[in-house]
This record gives C-alpha cells, sequence and structure tokens, in this order.
C-alpha cells in the first residue's frame, strides 16, 4: 500500500496524505508541527488550494516544508474563476510565492468553473512545459467531465481526480473510479473521515470499524483509512491538525484488511443508488 505511482508523474508516494484546509491564526504553530510530523511518518502527499484561508494554508505549508521539499508530493488547486489562460499562471506563481518553492508535484483545477476546459488545460501545459509543475489534474469531475476532458487533453495528461470519498458516501464508486482506473488516473479521496462526520462508536458501523480496529491493534480511522485507499488508484488527504491525530492516521499506512474485513465493511456502509451529482463538499 506504500508505494503507488501517482498518475503520470510515476513518482513513489504513500497512499496516505495530509490535507490542509483552512487554519485559523492561532493554529498557526501547531498546524506546522502536525505537518512536520507527518512527513516524519512518511505522510508526504500534502494537498492544499490557493482557495484555503486566502493563501494563508499554502503560505504555512511553505514554512512548514522548508528544507524538506525533496520529501513532499505537493499538491495545490487554481480557483475555478482563475482558470484563464493568464489566470491560471498568475494563480500558480501566486502559490509557488506563497509556498516558498519553486514547483508542484501536481495542479489542480478545483471543480469546473466558466472556463473552457481547453484553455485551463493548455495552461497547465505550458506550466509543465516550464517545470512550475510537475504534473495536473482536476477535482470534483464526474464521468461526464471526465470524457470531456479526455476527449480535450488526450490520453496520459490527467494525473489525478480529487473526489469526495469516504465511508458514507461512496458515490464514486459508481462511476467515477472505474472511469480513473481504466483511464489510469489516480483517485484522491478528499475528506475521507466525512469532515465532521465519522461514524459514531455507538453506531453500527462504529461498531464493525471497532471490532476490526481492535483484531488489526489499529484505530477506527485507520481502518477508514486502509478501506478507503485499497485500490492501487486510491489515495487519500485526512486533514490533522494536531500531533496525536497526525500519528494516528500515519498508522494506516501499516495496515492491510483482509477480504473479510473489506466485506464486512462494505457491508456496514452499503454503496446505495448512483446519486443524480457528484457529490462535493
Ligand atoms: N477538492 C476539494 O473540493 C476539497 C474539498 C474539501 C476538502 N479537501 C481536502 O481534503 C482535506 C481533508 O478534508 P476535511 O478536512 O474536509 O475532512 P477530513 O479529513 O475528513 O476530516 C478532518 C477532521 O478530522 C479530524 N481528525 C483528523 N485525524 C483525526 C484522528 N486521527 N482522530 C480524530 N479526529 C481526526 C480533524 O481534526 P484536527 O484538524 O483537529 O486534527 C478534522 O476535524 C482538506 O484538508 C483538503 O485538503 C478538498
Amino acid at each position: 500500500m506504500t508505494d503507488k505511482p501517482f498518475g503520470t508523474t510515476r513518482r513513489d508516494i504513500p497512499a496516505i496524505g495530509q490535507g490542509s484546509w483552512y487554519i485559523e491564526r492561532g493554529d498557526r504553530k501547531q498546524a506546522i508541527a502536525a505537518l512536520r510530523r507527518g512527513l516524519d511518518l512518511g505522510l508526504n502527499h500534502i494537498d492544499t488550494a490557493e482557495m484555503y484561508g486566502d493563501g494563508q494554508s499554502e503560505a504555512i505549508i511553505g514554512e512548514a516544508i522548508t528544507g524538506r521539499r525533496e520529501e513532499v508530493f505537493l499538491v495545490s488547486k487554481v480557483l475555478p474563476h482563475n482558470a484563464s489562460k493568464s489566470g491560471v499562471r498568475a494563480a500558480c506563481e501566486r502559490s509557488l510565492r506563497h509556498l516558498k518553492t519553486d514547483r508542484l508535484d501536481c495542479y489542480l483545477l478545483h471543480w469546473r468553473g466558466p472556463h473552457p476546459l481547453p484553455e485551463t488545460f493548455a495552461a497547465f501545459e505550458a506550466l509543465k512545459s516550464e517545470g512550475k509543475i510537475l504534473s495536473w489534474g482536476v477535482s470534483n469531475f464526474d464521468e461526464d467531465d471526465l470524457d470531456e476532458a479526455l476527449g480535450v487533453a488526450g490520453p496520459g495528461q490527467i494525473a489525478c481526480n480529487q473526489v469526495l470519498y469516504h465511508l458514507r458516501e461512496r458515490a464514486i464508486e459508481h462511476a467515477v473510479i472505474p472511469w480513473c482506473e481504466r483511464h489510469g488516473v489516480a483517485v484522491t479521496a478528499y475528506s475521507p473521515f466525512g469532515h465532521d462526520g465519522f461514524p459514531a462508536s455507538g453506531s453500527a458501523g462504529g461498531k464493525v470499524l471497532a471490532e476490526i480496529a481492535a483484531a488489526q491493534d489499529a484505530s477506527p480511522r485507520q481502518v477508514a483509512l486502509a478501506f478507503l485507499t485499497r485500490r492501487d488508484s486510491g489515495f487519500a488527504i485526512p486533514k490533522a491538525g494536531t500531533l496525536a491525530h497526525v500519528e494516528d492516521n500515519a498508522g494506516a499506512l501499516r495496515l492491510t484488511l483482509t477480504q473479510d474485513e473489506l466485506a464486512r465493511i462494505e457491508a456496514a456502509f452499503p454503496l446505495g443508488r448512483k446519486p443524480a451529482s457528484l457529490p462535493m463538499l
């Protein structure tokens, strides 16, 4: 589970990284310590976006990875309204300044917006040819969006699709994951703990997680992360703002669930019907 190629970059990275959502001012020191601890423990896929805290999240990450850039697989995202030809370049250069680096490992369109995909993707390609980004991808794209994106980009160009995926929201399993696997696109699960809705320990699903966790000498969240990254195509970016949470999440890197355990989790958190539109946070 620890050595999966990520899209077209072919750089091996752990299946589980760290997301970095909006961080309050007072949390800055703690956030930096948590990010650095994550790196120590092998959580080296760090996700951010120009939107998060209006650049503050990127600035905090920039501070956290100073002197450690080579250890990190760094991902940021452009806002849809900035995704024009000149807007992508300006946004990327701003992100690089905030992150105090000369390159992103992957740059994503945060969700679909007003600018035509050919324009956005051409801008990504230009940045790639200059070495400012090493790969690019999309976020919150359903299978129709992906078809259109593939038609514009051609095969082998889209590194990943970052989508909402947690135990109680498995909608991407209907069509998005199969599409991505057919076309060699990595699937990054965002909000893998359901943002703030992780199954309660007293609930039926929570009890199944607790039983499997006890059998594996793991925590319920580690079991959830191992389930969500069970396919070769899957990655997860739990946000964790404290050392204790980072240490807990890193424990998932050593966890492999049995077929029986995977089946029990599938049954406890049913897939449900395919929704009319792709869920997003
Ligand atoms: N592409 C998109 O549209 C999109 C949308 C949303 C999110 N994202 C990305 O996905 C990342 C994660 O999403 P998220 O923050 O919405 O949800 P999440 O990762 O599902 O949940 C984060 C919450 O879980 C807590 N937590 C983390 N590890 C824990 C542990 N071991 N034990 C107990 N609690 C724990 C965190 O608390 P503490 O912070 O206090 O540790 C935080 O409150 C974001 O940071 C962002 O990078 C992308």
